[in-house]
């Protein structure tokens, strides 16, 4: 019988301690695998030596194969070419854009690895379905071991334009890896449309029409699918959670004051310090929020071996602490600056709790939390997403107060309105953003996915 096989570098094996780990590839692919099982094969999280065998834990529905990667795997592949040299580069982020030919061999090797290790899971039917920028080239690496399977590949990241994306020194190897599938999906239009324009400007692709390519002598398809998540079962969990000690002991502390709320990894792409700056200038500007109101940014540290991330954490922790030194009162802390991550539970009753979330990457994939925000409200009286016009999510949540995160004077009205929206206003944009997540419900984008990959004919697949 076929089975789907899930491959991601970060598997969400979840703990009784803290859930599934922070992040909205392994909290989107934990509800896709929970509801229909598959094996879902990927690291383990921790450091070791090389693996001749995956490691097989079962979970529910979920056979988990896990493998170890050793020190100098996390430091060339991921920590390395994964996360210094494509993360930013995908996020428009030349600046930060870090090129080592060292760090291209560790993510060339560990993708051999995850392929010599995973073959030997994979049964002819099965559906071979990998995701995100670390595991590029690893269709490529099951196709050059026979595998012919349907394969096909989820980018939960941006997608650049060519211009930006031919920085890579090695642009050709890396987009020409992805030919090796039979579909790739995006986030947003905006991210296929990038992506076609490469294979067609650089690696000679002909379009056949709207999302299909002839290149290389094969097919690839791709197509876009933005990835939700199960609103009315998050609605739920945060009714339930906002009757919770701890919800209550916050919103309790909080003495009244409305509360603006952000939830992101500590990423520089999340744009956290310009918005603190844009908090800043709201309480300079419109002076009677000073002492009234209260922003709780829960922030848990990641990649924090990687330089930019180290130097991004001091800059926040010295933003938050500036802040709160200079409107602060013996009464009052304006910014409740956390750490720590927070299980979804948690977290999905303090969203009910806060007036204002408020999401401005400079540049996101699609952004879960905007969208998990919106489903905790309570629809009598909802709170107000205040989202970047830089996230995906903002093409769908079209009830939010769109900004741009580099206008900080913009941002700071923004969070001003939304503080003083009357109620009529927040139901009406509250109830459109509602019905709109619907259409992207986690329930149907694994399906979606792999119904269009079904799709390709083997006839046209490639022969390798
Ligand atoms: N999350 C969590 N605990 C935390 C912070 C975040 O469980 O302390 C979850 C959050 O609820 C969301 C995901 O991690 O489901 C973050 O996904 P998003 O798409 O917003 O951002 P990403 O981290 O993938 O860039
Ligand atoms: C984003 C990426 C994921 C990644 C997650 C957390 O959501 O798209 O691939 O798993 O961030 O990052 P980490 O480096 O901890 O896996």
């Amino acid at each position: 019988m076929s089975k789907l096989v899930v491959v991601s570098n970060r598997v969400g094996v979840p703990t009784r301690k803290s859930g599934v780990a922070a992040g909205g590839l392994a909290v989107a692919l934990n509800d896709v695998l929970a509801e229909r099982g598959g094996l879902w094969f990927g690291w383990s999280g921790k450091i070791g030596a090389p693996q001749s065998e995956a490691t097989l834990v079962e979970h529910g529905k979920i056979t988990y194969a896990l493998c170890d990667l050793s020190n100098e795997d996390f430091g060339e592949y991921y920590n390395g070419f994964a996360n210094r040299t494509l993360w930013p580069l995908l996020h428009y982020r030349l600046d930060l854009t870090e090129f080592a030919r060292r760090d291209l061999a560790g993510y060339r090797r560990v993708n051999s690895y995850f392929a010599d290790l995973l073959i030997k899971h994979i049964e002819p039917d099965d559906v071979i379905w990998i995701h995100d920028y670390h595991l590029i080239p690893l269709a490529e690496a099951l196709r050059a071991r026979g595998v012919n399977n349907r394969i096909g590949y989820f980018q939960h990241i941006p997608w650049p334009s060519p211009d930006i994306f031919l920085a890579l020194p090695n642009h050709i190897e890396i987009g020409h890896a992805l030919t090796a599938c039979d579909l790739v999906g995006f986030q947003t239009e905006r991210d296929a449309v990038n992506f076609g324009r490469y294979l067609v400007e650089e690696l000679g692709a002909f379009a056949r029409k709207d999302h299909v390519f002839s290149v290389a002598g094969r097919e690839l398809r791709t197509g876009v699918y933005p990835v939700g998540i199960d609103r009315i079962g998050f609605a739920r969990m945060a009714k339930r959670a906002s009757r919770s000690r701890f919800v209550a002991e916050v919103a309790n502390s909080l003495n009244g004051r409305p509360m603006l709320m952000g939830v992101d990894r500590l990423d520089y792409s999340k744009g956290l310090t310009q918005r603190l700056d844009a908090f800043e200038r709201m309480l300079e500007t419109a002076a009677e929020w000073r002492g009234h109101v209260t922003f709780l940014q829960i922030t848990p540290k990641s990649r924090g071996d990687i330089p930019e991330y180290a130097a991004m954490q001091r800059a926040l922790g010295e933003t938050a602490g500036r802040i709160n030194g200079r409107y602060g009162e013996a009464n009052w802390t304006p910014i409740r600056y956390v750490n720590r991550s927070h299980t979804r539970l948690e977290l999905a009753g303090l969203y009910r709790v806060a007036k204002v979330g408020v999401v401005t990457p400079l540049r996101d994939g699609m952004n879960l939390v905007a969208k998990e925000f919106v489903a905790a409200q309570d629809p009598e009286d909802p709170g107000v997403l205040v989202i970047s016009r830089f996230a995906g999510a903002a093409s769908v949540l079209d009830g939010a107060l769109v900004v741009n995160p580099y206008d900080m004077d913009g941002t700071a009205n923004a969070l001003s309105q939304a503080l003083a929206m009357p109620l009529e206003e927040r139901r009406q944009r509250w109830q459109s953003m509602w019905d709109r997540l619907e259409t992207t419900d986690i329930a149907g984008w694994a399906p979606r996915f792999l119904a269009a990959l079904e799709r390709v004919s083997h006839r046209r697949r490639p022969l390798w």
